[in-house]
């Protein structure tokens, strides 16, 4: 039943995106799952607004070609032409970020600052975890999709032009420094 009604979904929201006439329509498409203004609501899908344009332009490209896989954004990237890539790239960037959440562990917060400093994680994120160019803004993404992210670069999920990096890094990290980074980065305003 799920199974159906994802189906179905899909096939409407590729619908509208393919006779959507220019960017903010295209946008509201992307706004069923990614959230209003680009802040996500909803568990296992990342917030977009703030990200930089390059980043952004650069996961849909990966999810075209296929070397990143997500069964939820495959039907909308078959429809997808380079303008829209590039048009929705400028427009979410230009969106105001998340704002992390009241912080209700900050002792988990530290714990993550520590081994953000002592991975250097910032080396590539910047100062801010703002992220530049083809690297992620991290601040105030959401906790559970960060933990995502690291476990699927550990796990090899996540393959295509950037990701070298940070499939090298995601590997060594432990569990519990896992943890640690997700909620200190989700926290960040
Ligand atoms: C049916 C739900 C759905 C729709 C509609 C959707 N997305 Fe997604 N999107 C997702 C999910 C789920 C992920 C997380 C994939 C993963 O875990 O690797 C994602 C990931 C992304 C990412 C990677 C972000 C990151 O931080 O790694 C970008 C960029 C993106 N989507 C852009 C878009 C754009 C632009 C649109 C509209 C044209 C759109 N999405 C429409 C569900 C959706
Ligand atoms: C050598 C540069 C570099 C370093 C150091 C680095 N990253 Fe990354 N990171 C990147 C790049 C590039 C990307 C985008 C990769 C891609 O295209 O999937 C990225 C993506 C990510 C993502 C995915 C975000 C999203 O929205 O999909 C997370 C989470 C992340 N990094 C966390 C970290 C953490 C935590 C550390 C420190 C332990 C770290 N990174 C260190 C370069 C780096």
């Amino acid at each position: 039943m799920r199974v159906v009604s994802f189906a179905m979904l899909s096939a409407v929201l590729v619908t509208s995106f393919a006779h959507a006439a220019d960017v903010k329509e295209k946008a509201a498409v992307c706004a069923g799952c990614h959230g209003d203004n680009g802040i996500s609501q909803t568990e296992n899908i990342p917030s977009l607004a703030g990200q930089p344009d390059q980043f952004l332009q650069w996961q849909l490209v990966f999810f075209r070609a296929g070397s990143r896989k997500n069964e939820q954004m495959q039907p909308i990237v078959e429809e997808i032409t380079n303008e829209d890539i590039r048009s929705l790239g400028a427009y979410f960037s230009q969106l105001t970020p998340p704002k992390g959440p009241e912080d209700k562990d900050p002792d988990l917060s530290k714990k993550g600052k520590e081994a953000a400093t002592g991975r250097r994680c910032a080396s590539c994120h910047t100062d801010s975890y703002a992220g530049t160019k083809a690297v992620a803004r991290l601040a105030g993404q959401r906790e559970e999709y960060l933990v995502k992210a690291l476990h699927d670069y550990k796990a090899g999920l996540r393959v295509g032009g950037g990701v070298a990096a940070m499939a090298d890094i995601a590997y060594s990290l432990s569990e519990e420094e896992i943890t640690a980074l997700a909620h200190y980065l989700a926290h960040l305003q």
